[in-house]
């Protein structure tokens, strides 16, 4: 989609964020928008928290299709809303909006892109142990649909309380028992002894050259898979000490492009065009 495609029959989808300079949401869904030759348009709303309830009644008076919502709105839009998907509930937050006719639903689709960049590999978690590094936002998502798929958890986490609150919300939703550990090197060794699969949901490592990885090289091992849900660099520090370990690696570009394609579905009820997606950002990362 360009501007000469934009008519009066256009539907417009919004990213309400702020800062939403550097996203890569329009470039992935104009593109995909064009290919399948949808009628919308995706645009960036650069909204302050003290306006974000005009923002979402704007959404509802102009009729807007439906939104993303980044930071540092994705909880605070909750109660804003007129319902909630039970995943988004679970996890109090907010990636994805539909507008029906004035009702505004809110869907989380990190969640779920992220087990889809696990999915598409054939990548396994039931029954399996997982180290998550980090207890934020994304350890949240990602611990969610983890336990949700029978995995067994261990979080590793700077700040051990933060580690410990991540882990009493599983064990209270999944009645499955969660480890809860600090980031040090005595920990992760134990915690990666027992590990399948280790996800680094950190910023450690984020920003092109950042040669930062919060698990030193040699705790690495051929028999592990390795995610990161940073996607720029698409290869982190981590990854490609992972790669030279002999191990199965996972960029955070597919949970990026996945998330993006499942909300494309939400919003058009198409099956989105998840290469071409897919290449757009890898074209944005490499000209940025
Ligand atoms: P997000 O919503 O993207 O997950 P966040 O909520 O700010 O972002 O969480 C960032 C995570 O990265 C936290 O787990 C943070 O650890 P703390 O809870 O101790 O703050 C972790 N993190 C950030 N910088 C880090 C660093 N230099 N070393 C280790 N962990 C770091």
């Amino acid at each position: 989609m360009s501007s000469d495609d934009v008519k009066g029959t256009t539907r417009t989808i919004g990213l309400i964020g702020l800062p939403v300079d550097h996203t890569m949401s329009p470039a992935m869904h104009n593109a995909a928008f064009r290919a399948l030759g949808l009628d919308y348009v995706y645009v960036p709303f650069p909204v302050d928290p003290i306006d974000l309830p005009n923002a979402l009644d704007g959404v509802r008076a102009l009729n807007i299709r439906g939104c993303n919502i980044t930071m540092p709105h994705k909880s605070t839009c909750i109660p804003l809303l007129d319902g909630l998907d039970t995943l988004a509930e679970s996890l109090g937050a907010v990636n994805t909006v539909v507008n029906n006719g004035g009702e505004l639903r809110g869907y989380n689709t990190d969640a779920d892109g992220f087990l889809r960049s696990l999915k598409m590999r054939n990548i396994s978690v039931a029954q399996r142990r997982v180290v998550i590094i980090g207890a934020g936002g994304a350890a949240r998502a990602v611990a969610y649909v983890l336990a949700r798929e029978g995995a067994r958890l261990t979080i590793v986490n700077r700040t051990a309380t933060a580690a410990r609150e991540i882990a009493a919300m599983i064990e209270d939703d999944f009645e499955e028992k969660v480890l809860a550990y600090p980031l040090d090197d005595t920990s992760l060794q134990a915690a990666l002894l027992e590990a399948n699969v280790l996800v680094n949901t950190t910023s450690v490592g984020m920003g092109p050259g950042n040669d930062a990885s919060p698990v030193p090289a040699r705790l690495l091992r051929p028999d592990l898979t390795v995610c990161d849900v940073i996607y720029n660099p698409v290869q982190t520090r981590l990854l490609a000490d992972a790669e030279a370990a002999g191990a199965v690696t996972v960029s955070g570009v597919d949970m990026l492009v996945w998330q993006g394609a499942l909300s494309f579905r939400l919003w058009t009820g198409e099956e989105a065009p998840y290469d071409l997606m897919r290449d757009t950002v890898l074209r944005l990362l490499r000209e940025a």
